[in-house]
């Protein structure tokens, strides 16, 4: 079940970086939900290599083909089967890293497991994973749209350099108005600044990635096993390079007391909100109508252009400079995927509780 997400609401993703082809299988889906090739292809232009200067220079257009589970542009209830060929495999970039180990990346880890390995373009571990589930993520997305949910996510910070974003007004024109996907400008340009100038260092950088789902009612999730709140985090934290995760107020809420952290109840004809929303609209693992907010943690991306110490498969010392076509930041591309996680998560418990509702 490694590479199977979801109760009612289920996706499996396949496939290598420098393989055939890479997809997934999404099973659970109602019928008759409208969806075009031009939506999900939508999502994954957003997650594309090559996109911009500041993203892997790999050249693949990732076009989708939907095999089976839509007809006439609906859904028909059945397993809907999506595949991307790979296009540009380079596989002789990888023609070291098949005998030395990059440090921080899945080789060495990958060998102990199994005792083989997809070395050329890393494999499964490769970020051409996501593929899958970014077109999963899309459907999903549109069946959250239905019930009047919106999940946008945004590049945060990189390294130290921190924008300030409204959860309540952001929008994804404002995301996709630059290719850093910060939705604050001045940022946006401080941020690319780096990103180029780390690059051209033969270097990397990581950041945060906030998300919001606005919309969700109260009543989603559930209380112990599978809250809300550990779903998402499961699911965010399964993406590559992913290495931390908060929920609302997170780690910064550890420095608050309770009367500064609570989130004091009031109603308004019958209607219950919180004007804070430090629970990250998830309490007990439910959802409790405010908006759900989150944010992920991605590391440096661990292949650089520089040359550092490592071992070779026979566990002999040696050092290694990475090769090919690399992101001296995965935070722009992760955007997309990181919304994409969200929604195939709030899907499911969308279904659950649908499924528990008897009137
Ligand atoms: C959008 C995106 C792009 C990535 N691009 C690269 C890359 O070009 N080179 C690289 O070494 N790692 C890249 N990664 C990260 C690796 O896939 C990841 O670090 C590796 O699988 C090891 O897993 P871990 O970092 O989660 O432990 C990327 C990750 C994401 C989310």
């Amino acid at each position: 079940m490694a590479s199977t997400l979801g109760t009612l609401f289920r996706i499996s993703t396949f496939g290598e970086s420098h393989g055939a082809a890479v997809g997934v299988i999404v099973d659970g889906c109602p019928p008759r939900l409208p969806i075009s090739v031009e939506e999900i292809q939508f999502e994954l232009d957003r997650r594309r290599p090559g996109q911009s200067k500041i993203t892997t220079q790999r050249k693949e257009s990732d076009q989708v083909e939907i095999l089976s589970g839509v007809l006439d542009g609906l859904t028909l209830g059945t397993p809907i089967a999506m595949v991307v060929r790979n296009q540009d495999q380079r596989s002789r970039d990888y023609d070291e890293m098949k005998d030395k180990y990059r440090p921080s990346h899945a080789d060495f880890a990958y060998d102990q497991k199994y005792g083989i390995r997809a070395w050329s373009g890393g494999g499964r571990a490769s970020a051409r994973e996501t593929i899958g589930r970014v077109a999963a993520g899309a459907i999903a997305k549109k069946l959250l749209a239905s019930v009047g949910v919106e999940v946008i996510a945004y590049v945060e910070t990189v390294q130290s350099i921190r924008a300030e974003i409204d959860t309540n007004a952001v929008t994804v024109d404002q995301v996709e108005a630059n290719i850093v996907r910060c939705p604050a400008p001045e940022k946006a340009e401080e941020m690319l600044e780096l990103i180029e100038s780390i690059r051209k260092d033969g270097n990397s950088v990581g950041g945060v990635i906030g998300c919001v789902a606005r919309g969700v009612p109260a009543g989603w999730g559930e209380p112990v096993f599978d809250k809300l709140e550990a779903d998402l985090a499961k699911a965010v934290m399964s993406l590559p390079a992913c290495k931390g995760f908060e929920i609302g107020s997170g780690f910064g809420g550890t420095l608050l007391t309770g009367r500064e952290h609570n989130d004091e109840y009031f109603a308004t004809n019958k209607h219950v909100t919180t004007p804070t929303n430090r629970s990250g609209g998830i309490q007990g693992g439910i959802s409790n109508g405010m908006p759900i907010t989150l944010r992920a943690a991605f590391k440096p991306t661990a292949t650089i252009m520089s040359e550092q110490h490592t071992v070779t498969t026979e566990h002999e010392n040696t050092t290694l400079k990475g090769r090919g076509r690399h992101d001296p930041c995965v935070l722009p591309r992760a955007v997309p995927m990181v919304e994409a996680m969200v929604a195939l998560v709030l899907v499911d418990h969308m279904l659950r509780q649908s499924a528990i509702q008897v009137s």
